[in-house]
Order: C-alpha cells, then structure tokens, then sequence
C-alpha cells in the first residue's frame, strides 16, 4: 500500500470566470504531477494558490483580504513547525505587478495568466529556498499549453480552453490588458485534449475562450479554421455527449456558427451571448461591435436553427452616460429575448480603461437602484422558466454531492441545477429526470 501521509497539500482559492476554473485545474495537474496532494482546508496546505480575478473592483480586493488571513494561518503553521508557501496567479497579477508584493510581502511568487506553465519550475526554487518574491507577467512567445502536461477529467463535465485574450477592447474591460491578444490553439491540440478527457470520464465539453467565437486556429494544412469547423469536429468524437461554448462575442456570430446549432445534435440548447446593454448610446460608448437591433436578429436567426434554444447574457447598469432612458431600453430588451439565466453588475471603474477615465460617471446609489431592478426581472424570467419545466423529463449530468444523504446535483441541458435522490456511483453519469419542483435557482426531480 502507497503510504500517502508524507506527501505534501496544496490548496487552490479560485476566483471569477471559467477560464480561472479551467487554469486552476491544469495547475492542480501539474501539482499532482508533482506529487502534492489536493486538501480543501487551508490550514492543512503546504502551497496555498490564489487564482485571482481583476474584472471588477471588488473581486480583486476580496484577493488582499484573503492574503491577509492566509498570512495568519502561515504563522500559526509556522509556530507547528511547518512552512506554507503562498502564491498568487491569475488577472491580478498581470494587473498590479510588484504591488502585490508591495501590499503583501510574504507572497512568494506571482504568476501572471500566461506563464503558469512555470510553476512547477518556480516552486522548486522557492523550496530550495534559491529565491522568493518572484514576479513573472510575460507576454511569452511560446504558448503554455504546449508545456503543461495532459489534461484529465475529475468528473463527467470538463472546461477545455480553445482560445484566449482579446482583441476588442471594450472600454471598461481589463481583459486585453491581462490575457493579452488572441490566441487561438491549433485544432489538433484541441481535439486531442478532448480526447484525453473523454477517455477520462467526460461526457459534457465546454469549449472556454473570453471571446470564443473569434477563435481562428489552424489545422494540420495550416488552415486557419473558425468555431463551427472545430465544434462539428468535437461532434464526430466517440463518447462525448455534450458539447457547450462559451463567452461568445454578438458581432462574431456568424451563419456557419448559427447553423451548428441547426445540425449538431450533442450542442446543447442553451447560449450565453453577453449584451452589456440595450441602449445603442451606450453599447457605442462601450466599443461593442452590435447595435441592440443587430443583437436581437442574431438571437432571431439563432432562435430559427433551433426553436429550444435559450439564452443568458451578463448586463451592466451604471455605465457612464447611462440615463433613466438608456437604462429602460435595457430592461425592453430583456423582456424581448426572455433570458433563463443572466448575470448583472454594477459598472466598476478599472484603472487604465477607457470607461474609468469617461465624465457622466453614475452615482452609486443609481446604479444599486437600477441593479435591483433589472435583476428583480431577470429572476422573475428564470424563475418563471424554471416553473415551466415541472411535469417535463431532461436528461440530466450529475456533478456533485448534495448537503443531504442520497442526494445528487446535476445539470439538465439548460444549465439549471436539479437536486435527486440517486446513489452515489450515479455521479458523472447522465440519467432522464422528471422535474417536481422548481424555484429560482434550482429544480426538484426524480430519476425515470
Ligand atoms: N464593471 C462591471 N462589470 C464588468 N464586466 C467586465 N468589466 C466590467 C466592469 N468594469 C462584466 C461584463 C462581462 C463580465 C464577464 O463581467 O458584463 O461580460
Ligand atoms: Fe472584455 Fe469585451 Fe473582450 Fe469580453 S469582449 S473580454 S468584455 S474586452
């Protein structure tokens, strides 16, 4: 028997998107590669890693707040006799430099988004105690996908990374400024990661990239291929059940992409296409590349491919400029799509974008009266939605344990959770559900 009690913890807080999700999981990978072994309490970890976010103001502060505690918990080791190293990766890094060690001295290491391949290398200088306060933000030429090891799945649903950075520039987005300019990776690489989750128990892909529908990578002939070449060639793959992409960008949805959701049966019928807002003033004063006409005949041509389809969107309220009239035509235009699901902030002023530096501020207590609103609204749609579902069967993924025995999370095709009586070895299996209950933000069923 391999005696496990030897071996050291590392411990991973991730913060915002998906793309995060996805970066923390290939890091845990090369940790384990490593030999470190995951623990969800922090106290008990040797490496604690902070995988941050910088896309509003709150989600980067929540990181110096974080630190600060961490530190206690590393004293506390300290006095136990053990180390703790603490490092820091993701968007804030990229964003802040050496201010992390500034605020946060007893930081070993920072990472910037595109470098994380270096860590398996930085941590063992650290360990050796060679250096400590390493900063790494490169904009490297080389692509970290080609250094990290192979991807395996830890369950029945997997993220997997096409594309990232951006080249749009929307004006109150730190994105290009902290995952840089697009990158694409090549098809085969894409296709053979996806296999390798495949053979590891995913059933459901979704297809990552901060603005994925732009994605342009090339084939074996060097043939730059767009989104809907790569999801119909992720349809042929043995074993894979479900097929989702996501962040898509409006202006970037194209015939050939609309049509997939017309031919490609394991493309799930659910699509998050961001609007931002529904005012023409504003989305101009955003650099968006759509109108809220343009948007709604994107939605209408969508709607046509396939009729099941439902969408969600992320809002912002509060944007500079935004009037009582700008901010209705928002609410007009949820009404006209009828979204499932969304997300909604309140505009948050990023240094160095465009939008931070604007006059027509809004104040803030506006922008927390017309975030009430809008959300009050989208949660009356998805509750509505989801009450729509009771007495309808969905298949259904399960993905995690429920706080009750016997009880399994899962997700129909529409992202919504569903909470089932089912044993244990049903996890990251896909089982027919009918819905009995619904509320806003999950559903009740039984196993048919
Ligand atoms: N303030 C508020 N929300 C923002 N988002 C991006 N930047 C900001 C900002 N400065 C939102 C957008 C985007 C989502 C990921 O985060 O709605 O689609
Ligand atoms: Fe940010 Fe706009 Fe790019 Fe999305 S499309 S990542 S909001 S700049």
């Amino acid at each position: 028997m391999k005696i496990n009690a030897m071996k050291e913890k590392y411990f991973i807080k991730t913060y915002g998107c998906q793309m995060n999700v996805y970066d923390s999981h290939r890091m845990a990978m090369m940790l384990e590669d490593m030999g470190y072994e995951k623990t969800d309490k922090q106290a008990d970890a040797d490496f604690v890693l902070f995988n941050t976010c910088h896309i509003r103001e709150k989600a980067a502060e929540k990181l110096f707040s974080d630190l600060g505690r961490a530190l206690l918990i590393k004293n506390e080791r300290s006095e136990r006799g053990l180390d703790t190293v603490i490092g820091v990766a993701g968007c804030v890094v990229q964003a802040e430099d050496e201010q992390i060690f500034k605020r946060a001295p007893y930081v070993d290491f920072a990472l910037g988004p595109l470098t994380y391949h270096r860590l398996p290398e930085i941590l063992k200088k650290i360990k050796q105690k060679k250096q400590s306060g390493i900063l790494d933000t490169d904009f490297p030429c080389e692509s970290k996908f080609d250094f990290l090891p192979e991807n395996k799945a830890t369950g029945g649903c997997s993220f997997l990374a096409v594309q990232e950075g951006c080249n749009n520039f929307c004006t109150y987005c730190v994105v290009p400024y902290t995952r840089g300019v697009e990158y694409s990776r090549p098809v085969k690489d894409v296709i053979d990661e996806a296999k390798n989750l495949i053979a590891t128990g995913t059933l459901e892909i979704n297809l990552l990239g901060q603005n994925v529908n732009s994605y342009h990578g090339e084939d074996e002939k060097g043939v730059e291929r767009n989104l809907a070449y790569l999801l119909n060639k992720m349809a042929e793959l043995d074993g894979l059940k479900r097929l989702r992409y996501t962040t898509s960008y409006p202006a970037d949805v194209d015939d050939d992409l609309i049509k997939c959701h017309h031919d490609i049966d394991i493309l799930m019928p659910y699509l998050h296409l961001p609007v931002q807002s529904g005012s023409n003033k504003i989305l101009k004063l955003m650099n968006r590349r759509h109108s809220a006409e343009t948007y709604l005949e994107k939605i209408a041509k969508l709607r046509e491919a396939n009729p099941n389809l439902r969408f969600s969107s992320d809002f912002i309220v509060g944007f500079p400029f935004e009037t009582d009239e700008d901010f209705e035509k928002t609410l007009d235009l949820v009404d006209k799509v009828k979204y499932i699901q969304a997300f909604s902030f309140k505009y948050s002023r990023r240094p160095g974008t465009p939008a931070a530096e604007m006059d027509g501020q809004v104040p803030e207590k506006i922008k927390k009266e017309r975030l009430d609103i809008l959300q009050a609204k989208l949660f009356d749609l998805q509750e509505k939605f989801n009450k729509s579902c009771i007495g309808q069967s969905f298949d259904v993924l399960f993905e995690q344990k429920g706080r009750h025995k016997g009880q399994l999370i899962g997700r129909t095709p529409y992202m919504q959770n569903v909470h089932v009586h089912a044993a244990d070895d049903m996890m990251g299996k896909i089982l027919k559900v009918k819905i009995s209950d619904a509320t806003t933000n999950s559903l009740q069923g039984e196993v048919i």
